[in-house]
């Protein structure tokens, strides 16, 4: 025999149960998306690799070390998009899509990391982003935190997720700021390779640190909220205020500052406790100087993107992926033309009328008792039986499987009566 080929490391099939699952989020989103006025834009997987260094930043992680790049056979450099918000960005700004109105976008699909795969982190995962244009206040961002929390409630996730903000300040704030923990974190000793790399390429990340060494200079650092510029204080200010107002509760974090370099003032993070390392999902903040930095219009602009495989992990954990049932309504026949003929005419009227129900034949050569199983294996509520007696009497035998009735003769219009009823509220 020969070797199986197998998926490369930190890529996943996704299948059964969890794929279903997935279906169910991606149409939640989908729908939820349109409720709140965004317009899904489509995207592409390959960007030319300079549209990442120059918008995350060259001296990040993900720039630095996990981007799948490679020459393509013209030698241009490409990149496979390692998070959505600079193609977005790009194209926005390509097709002018936000000169001189508002624009609220929303898109979905991989990306791809080189990370060290482990639970909740994968080199190729989901995200659902969001992206606003045009927007000043921080109304847009509470627009965003409104539609998480209720994306949380329809998920049943609200007790399981907490919100943390912070503010890194406006450009002038952080350059001031900047050079204040500079100088608090040279005098610290306890600085090591990497840490120095990090701190000469951007201070603000060494707050982010995870390394236990670090925890009590980070915890005694100066803080950023003491060197805003009026307008960032204020502008963060009014956010909370409306947070507050709105009943969303949050915890300041003053060390949330985030791994890509375009943010400005507003930052923020949906973490839980339930998925341990990889806790954060959803994250994202305002990034007013990315339009023009890569070459549009000046133009305020907000966003965020969920981690769609750790909310499947949470659903996961929080026992919510109950086995979901692939078949409402499952046709048991004789092995005949003329019998199945009719059976799956039948069936092709019931998926004009019921759109929303599931239906399957079988349709192999095989004994009822096989098809009952086959019924009882999809979760199948109903089993409708044409057997030889059935075709001549021009009826349909109907077994209950989840309820204690016994097996019942019916004309075919009498359990479509029975099939409306049950569902026409149904919305699949
Ligand atoms: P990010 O924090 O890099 O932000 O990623 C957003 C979310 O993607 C994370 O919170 C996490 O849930 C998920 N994620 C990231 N890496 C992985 C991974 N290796 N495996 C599984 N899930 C992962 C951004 O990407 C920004 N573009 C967000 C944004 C949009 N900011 C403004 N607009």
């Amino acid at each position: 025999m020969r070797n199986r080929i197998q998926a490369i490391r930190g890529v996943r099939d996704i299948f059964s149960t969890e794929a279903a699952y997935w279906l169910k989020l991606e149409n939640a989103l989908r729908t939820l998306a349109g409720i709140y006025g965004y317009q899904y834009i489509k995207l592409p997987i390959l960007e030319q690799t300079l549209l990442f260094q120059r918008s995350i930043g060259d001296g990040t992680d993900i720039v630095s070390k996990e981007m799948y790049t490679f020459a393509d056979k013209n030698g241009d450099s490409l990149t496979m998009r390692p998070e959505g918000t600079a193609g977005c960005v790009r194209a926005v700004n390509q097709h002018s899509l936000a000169y001189g109105e508002k624009c609220k976008l929303w898109y979905n699909g991989p990306m791809f990391r080189h990370e060290r795969p482990q639970k909740g982190r994968y080199r190729q995962f989901e995200q659902f982003g969001m992206e606003a244009f045009g927007f000043q206040k921080a109304d847009i961002e509470v627009d965003m935190l409104l539609f998480c929390h209720r994306l949380w409630e329809q998920l049943g996730l609200t007790e399981h997720v907490n919100l943390h903000v912070n503010t890194i300040g406006d450009l002038a704030s952080r350059e001031k700021y900047k050079a204040v923990l500079l100088d608090y974190l040279n005098s610290n000793a306890a600085l090591i390779g990497d840490d120095i790399v990090r701190m000469r390429q951007n201070p603000l990340r060494m707050l982010d640190s995870k390394r236990p060494e670090l925890a009590q200079i980070i915890a005694d650092a100066p803080r950023l909220a003491d060197y805003l510029s009026a307008e960032s204080a204020d502008f963060f200010a009014y956010f909370l205020d409306l947070l507050d107002k709105m009943s969303i509760k949050y915890n300041l974090k003053p060390s949330l500052v985030r791994g890509l370099d375009y943010y400005n003032d507003t930052v923020f993070e949906w973490s839980t406790d339930r998925l341990g390392a990889q806790s954060e999902i959803c994250a994202g903040g305002r990034y007013d100087g990315l339009v023009a930095d890569l070459g549009g219009k000046p133009n305020y602009a907000v966003g965020f993107a969920i981690g769609l495989d750790r909310v499947i992990n949470l659903l996961e954990c929080t026992n919510q992926l109950a086995k979901q049932h692939t078949v409402d309504v499952y046709l048991a026949t004789e092995y005949q033309a003329d019998i199945r003929a009719r059976a799956y005419s039948l069936l092709e009227q019931w998926r004009t009328l019921l759109p929303s129900v599931k239906f399957q034949a079988c349709l192999e050569d095989t004994s009822l008792k096989k098809q009952l199983q086959q019924a009882n294996k999809h979760g199948a509520k109903y089993v409708v039986i044409i057997g030889g007696e059935e075709f001549a009497a021009d009826t349909i035998s109907v077994k209950f499987l989840n309820a204690d009735i016994p097996q019942k003769m019916y004309t075919t219009k009498e359990f479509s009566e029975i099939l409306i009823q049950e569902y026409k509220n149904d919305n699949g």
